[in-house]
């Protein structure tokens, strides 16, 4: 399980009788809010990992074994948190990760996420596995969108999705590389979560504990995946994510075919999920424009490296070529202020923003965000820097 932050506040929030979203101080609040808001099979989609979940709980833990040393007196009045990454100027040097089946967590879905982003100047993703229309969200959210990109054994279907992100004016393309095939995830397993939602016995039991959510689900939109429904009718019936990976992914996909997207999409074009300086090195070679350095939140591969002990090496082979980003584990302000002292150009989040959409929609999203920009703030004023710029590696020191 993850940890509680110290003193186990955990222990208290189970017994705390009832919960709302101005309760919510911090990622731990709202992990426990969408656990009492959400049905135990959705909850343990988000909140689960690979294997033994070791990787899952190194993400977070990495950044503990990293220590920041302020400087003081610098004149800290005024506070710039912006940041230039794969050509978009964001008001926040965190932005929200694409992320699949968003409106299963809440009705409002990816919409509560692009307004909540838009909102705080920052650039959000949308999934292949979205519930919402990129087109409709590229429409709607005045600010920068990156499109997930999955590489499917289909190459007609890689051509289409291209297409229509091209035609979208899609600012980002995202080509996720670490989901070759499906990881192992127990709690999936054990629960029996698929997509759609399968309405046996088990699943309409853990509805039935989660009234609300149940009513929200069953009134509003019903749930599709249009990035995918117009070429891939998931008319065979519910399949796992674990499955589609295995099944409906290109096991053979190699530099070459990425190489051709690349020259296809002409313009930002990055990959999720690189890990190795080889392969870091590779990506500048075939013309990306960035590389974010993830495990995938721990889902895939367990037992891999955090991408923050691995941001060092990252940076130093490659940074002055191309834009290192990364996710994995963020949960505080001053997590994203170590990565970028290391040399990270932007940080990523999931979980940190799925929780709050779960717990509350778009006012849970705008809540996470704007502790996310006080607890920056506050982090920032206290290493004594005004910009971003500013942080360094002399303002880390390892155990
Ligand atoms: C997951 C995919 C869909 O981790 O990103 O579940």
């Amino acid at each position: 399980m993850l940890r509680g932050p110290a003193g186990s506040t955990e222990a208290r929030q189970r017994a705390r009788i009832s919960m709302r979203l101005k309760d919510c101080h911090s990622f731990h609040d709202f992990r426990e809010l969408a656990r009492r808001r959400l049905p135990g099979p959705i909850f343990g989609y988000i909140d689960g990992a690979a294997d033994d979940e070791v990787t899952h709980r190194r993400n977070s833990a990495s950044f503990d074994d990293c220590d920041l040393v302020p400087n003081v007196l610098r004149g800290v009045a005024g506070i710039d948190l912006s940041v230039t990454v794969m050509g978009q100027r964001l008001a926040l040097p965190v932005y929200c990760s694409p992320t699949a089946l968003q409106r299963l967590f809440h009705h409002q879905g990816e919409h509560a996420v692009g307004a909540a982003a838009a909102k705080h100047g920052t650039m959000f993703g949308v999934s292949s596995l979205g519930t919402v229309s990129l087109e409709e969200v590229r429409a709607r959210y005045p600010t920068p969108q990156a499109y997930q990109f999955y590489f499917h054994k289909d190459r007609g279907l890689n051509r289409a999705m291209l297409e229509r992100a091209k035609a979208a004016g899609v600012e980002v393309l995202m080509l996720t590389v670490d989901t070759i095939t499906g990881g192992n995830r127990e709690r999936d397993l054990r629960s029996g979560f698929k997509m759609p939602l399968e309405l046996g016995a088990r699943a309409l039991l853990a509805f039935a504990a989660r009234p609300r959510w149940a009513w929200d689900y069953l009134t509003h939109k019903r749930f599709e995946l249009p990035q995918l429904d117009p070429h891939v009718p998931m008319r065979g019936g519910a399949i796992s994510v674990g499955r589609y990976f295995s099944e409906m992914l290109d096991p053979a996909m190699d530099w070459n075919d990425v190489a051709e997207m690349v020259r296809y999409w002409g313009g930002q074009f990055c990959l999720k999920g690189v890990m190795s300086v080889a392969d870091a090195q590779r990506a500048v070679e075939i013309g990306c424009t960035g590389i974010i350095l993830s495990n995938h939140g721990g889902r895939q591969l367990d037992g891999s490296r955090s991408a923050f002990d691995q941001l060092a090496e990252i940076v130093d082979a490659v940074g002055d070529r191309i834009d290192v980003m990364m996710d994995g584990g963020v949960q505080r302000g001053t997590h994203v202020l170590k990565a970028l002292a290391l040399g990270a150009k932007a940080v990523g989040v999931g979980r940190y923003y799925l929780f709050p959409l779960a717990a509350a929609g778009q006012a849970g999203v705008d809540r996470a965000l704007g502790l996310m920009r006080a607890e920056l703030e506050r982090g920032m004023k206290l290493m004594g820097c005004t910009s971003v710029r500013q942080l360094g590696r002399e303002h880390l020191r390892f155990r």
